[in-house]
């Protein structure tokens, strides 16, 4: 052995020493903590140890710190900082019993790679908690209360590649929650309640290619079918990811439906106008928008007959004319008329369901309108046959008249003649009154009244007065020419 040997080997034991006096430092745990190697990390170990904050006499040195099991119900601000372990790569807190996670509890956490929070019971995670663990790759954060993910959760997180929210309460994702995140892989959202997604919230994640989304109650209605699409053009949809609501789809898994089945009711948003127009004033064009996804089909009903451009009109003929474009359907009635009034009823259907409303079109001065026809009608057959009887009777009255002054005429001479001018003139009164006796009541003028009904009421009454009258004067006339004849 030559003393360069020797010298070799002293270098190598001091070597040894100042490695082993280092091994000591950092594995100098407290008594509460294990420290030891764990796959070629500094490890400590403080595992169900009743802890109720993070031990302070641990090395800086220490890599990975797993504190599963204690009672650190609040992660302070600079809790990690404070006592120095700034080295983390590797954090576990697992049932903890962690209620609370101040915004700054990661400070100083700089090449912190895995922090474990699953089991705790944490309700809020603000923005900003993880603004300097911006080499954070993986996230557990099954087991607690999130409700809700606010914007800028994840914001500029370089590295970070996994995120597990499985079995939270989670409703509702903001839309800048996962921003600036090149490297995102993997989400795990199952176990949640979430009844919808906005796709927004998931834009820019490129290399994302796994999301779990089971048991959740999907609500599966338009406002998830975006998202339901990208999900599965992206290939990120797994069975069984099934709908909750509505009820039709409860049970069904998002790729057994088709995307126009994740619909919702259709709205009417425009009806009208509520029409009054004077008879004979034209066309009328009533119109009707409604929206809905997927787009509703419309149409028009009047009288539980649903029209068309070939559907005919009560008294008229000439039709309607529908017109489509865009939400809107207008129907145009040409020359309405009185059948045309009443309630239009717009409908509107969609895989989502129906809605309809109505608007009343209503025509002003429309005495012999469509309802009042079936009352003037057999009114007016009355009239006629009134008027035939009298005249009838006029034509036999003058018949027998003239026959009877013809053989007075014969039997009389002269004389008779020019004295029974005065006599015929009596007779000719009474034979007036005979025909028209009814005592003519005196014309009614009504103002008229404000209700369309009262309206037709008075409108009524006037045809019939007009109408005896006509007849009285029609007699008397008749009368007058039978005399002169005779
Ligand atoms: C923690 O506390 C429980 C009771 O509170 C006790 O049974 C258990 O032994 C304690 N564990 C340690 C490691 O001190
Ligand atoms: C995002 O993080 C990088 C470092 O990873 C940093 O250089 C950059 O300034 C950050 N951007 C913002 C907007 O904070
Ligand atoms: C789930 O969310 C609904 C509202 O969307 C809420 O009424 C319900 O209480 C929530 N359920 C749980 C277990 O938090
Ligand atoms: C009805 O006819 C009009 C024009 O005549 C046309 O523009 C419209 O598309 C037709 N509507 C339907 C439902 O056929
Ligand atoms: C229907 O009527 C509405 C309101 O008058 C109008 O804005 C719309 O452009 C009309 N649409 C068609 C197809 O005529
Ligand atoms: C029209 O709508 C009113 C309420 O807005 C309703 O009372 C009426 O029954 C409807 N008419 C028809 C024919 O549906």
């Amino acid at each position: 052995m030559g003393p360069r040997t020797t010298g070799r080997w002293l270098l190598c034991a001091a070597f040894m020493v100042a490695l082993c006096q280092g091994q000591q430092d950092w594995m100098q745990c407290s008594s509460t903590c294990r420290c030891k190697w764990v796959s070629g990390k500094k490890t400590a170990e403080c595992i169900k140890q009743n802890l109720t904050q993070v031990p302070g006499d641990l090395s800086p040195e220490i890599q990975n710190l797993d504190l599963t099991g204690n009672r650190i119900s609040h992660l302070t601000h600079d809790v990690f900082y404070r006592v120095n372990l700034v080295n983390l790569h590797k954090l576990v807190l697992r049932e903890c019993g962690i209620e609370s996670i101040h915004t700054n509890a990661f400070n100083g956490l700089k090449i912190v790679i895995e922090i474990d929070l699953s089991g705790n019971n944490i309700r809020n995670l603000h923005p900003g908690t993880f603004y300097e663990t911006q080499r954070l790759r993986v996230l557990l954060l099954n087991q607690n209360r999130l409700r809700i993910l606010e914007n800028g959760l994840f914001f500029n997180l370089t590295f970070l590649q996994k995120v597990t929210l499985s079995e939270n309460r989670l409703e509702r994702i903001e839309e800048k929650t996962f921003r600036n995140l090149p490297d995102f892989a993997s989400l795990a959202l199952d176990g949640n309640n979430f009844s919808t997604l906005q796709l927004q919230s998931f834009e820019n994640l490129p290399k994302l290619g796994s999301l779990e989304l089971r048991n959740n109650p999907w609500n599966c209605n338009c406002h998830l079918k975006r998202f339901r699409d990208w999900t599965i053009e992206r290939k990120l949809y797994t069975k069984p990811t099934t709908c909750q609501q509505p009820p039709s789809m409860a049970g069904k898994m998002w790729d057994e439906v088709t995307s126009d089945e994740f619909a919702c009711r259709p709205k009417i948003i425009t009806i009208g106008p509520a029409t009054k127009i004077e008879m004979g004033r034209g066309d009328v064009t009533l119109s009707c928008r409604a929206t809905g996804i997927p787009r509703p089909q419309l149409s028009w009903a009047h009288r539980t007959r649903i029209l068309d451009n070939v559907s005919k009109r009560p008294n008229s003929d000439r039709g309607y004319i529908l017109s489509a474009s865009h939400d809107w359907l207008n129907l145009t009635i040409f020359d309405a008329t009185p059948s045309d009034k009443g309630d239009y009823i717009c409908h509107a259907k969609s895989p989502g369901g129906d809605a309809e409303k109505n608007v009343t079109l209503a025509i002003v001065g429309d005495a012999l309108g469509s309802r009042d026809n079936f009352i003037s009608l057999p009114l007016a057959i009355g009239l006629g046959v009134t008027a035939l009887c009298l005249l009838i009777v006029t034509i036999v009255l003058c018949v027998c008249y003239c026959r009877r002054r013809r053989t007075r005429h014969d039997e009389k001479g002269l004389e008779a003649a020019s004295l029974e001018h005065h006599g015929l003139g009596e007779q000719e009164k009474s034979l007036i009154t005979t025909i028209n006796p009814v005592v003519k009541p005196p014309r009614r003028y009504e103002a008229p009244s404000v209700t369309s009904h009262g309206t037709e009421m008075t409108e009524l009454n006037r045809t019939l007065l007009d109408n005896d009258s006509v007849f009285g004067q029609y007699t008397a006339y008749i009368t007058k020419q039978c005399a002169a004849r005779c």
